[in-house]
């Protein structure tokens, strides 16, 4: 049975991979900041590294995996969205590089299929040079949307350019770009009457037919950290119901 680690198991679509990792008997430690076996604050880096500390000290024998999910939406303050969704996800995945090593496990990040869409560069850019007071600066004021995208954008970019490293070694890295998911972040905005139209207008357009639930995204992400995957490396998938291919066909 495999040692695995996550951010964001509390609710949503971290909640369901946790669910399907320990139903199969596999370890799961999570860190959130609630219902977790490390109550962390990802928003803040002595959060973080107490994410980070509080996983090592329960896996001394290193980690078969680790699954980056915990973030917020674009309905969130916008410098806070870039500190749990780039800085959250971004320094705890490093902290547990050697742990990761030790087992030759294997990294998924929970990007977006927003992360195409970002409008600004310029914020992508800080958040990749690891400037956490740039990026938040950058973001101050502006439309949720921008923040959030970025940030999603960022964590992409990071696991494309850290892929062949860390594969080098022995851990791969790869991201899910889930469209919408029925969970308390999208719920937030599809019942809220502002947005209410808008979200349903969305939804309609899935080429699929129907918006995704967590265990869409989850059976995806149990097959990254599995031996099944084994030769998959640097990817980013996008889950959405065709919604990708539908915005940007000639592009990928
Ligand atoms: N639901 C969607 O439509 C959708 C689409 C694309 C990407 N995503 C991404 O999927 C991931 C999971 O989101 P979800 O939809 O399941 O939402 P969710 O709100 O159910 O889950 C988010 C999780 O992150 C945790 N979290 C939030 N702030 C935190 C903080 N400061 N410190 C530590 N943990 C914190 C929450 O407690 C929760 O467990 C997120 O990264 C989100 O951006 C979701």
């Amino acid at each position: 049975m495999g040692i695995y680690a996550m951010t964001g198991g509390a609710t949503g679509i971290g909640a369901e991979i946790k669910n399907q990792l320990r139903a199969r008997g596999d370890t799961v430690i999570v860190a959130d900041i609630k219902d977790a076996d490390v109550i962390a604050d990802l928003s803040t880096r002595e959060g973080r590294q107490a994410a980070v500390a509080g996983i090592l000290e329960r896996a001394p024998e290193g980690l078969d995996g680790f699954v980056a999910c915990a973030g917020v939406g674009p309905f969130v303050d916008p410098p806070v969205v870039a500190r749990i969704n780039y800085f959250g996800a971004v320094e705890v995945t490093e902290g547990l590089r050697a742990a990761l090593e030790r087992r030759r496990g294997a990294v998924v990040v929970i990007s977006s299929n927003s992360a195409p869409m970002s409008p600004d560069p310029e914020y992508v850019d800080l958040l990749l040079a690891g400037d956490e007071a740039g990026a938040c600066a950058r973001v101050t004021g502006q439309n949720g949307q921008v923040a959030y995208s970025g940030s999603k954008a960022a964590v992409a970019r990071w696991v494309r350019r850290n892929a062949p490293a860390w594969a080098a070694s022995g851990v791969r890295i790869n991201a899910v770009a889930p469209g919408l998911i029925k969970t308390p972040l999208s719920m937030g905005a599809t019942s809220d009457p502002r947005f209410a139209d808008a979200m349903k207008n969305f939804e309609a357009t899935i080429p699929i037919g129907r918006a995704g639930q967590p265990a869409d995204i989850a059976a995806p992400v149990l097959f990254l950290l599995g031996p099944a995957a084994s030769f998959v490396c640097g990817s980013m998938i996008f889950i959405d119901g065709g919604h990708d291919a539908s915005f940007r066909p000639d592009q990928f």
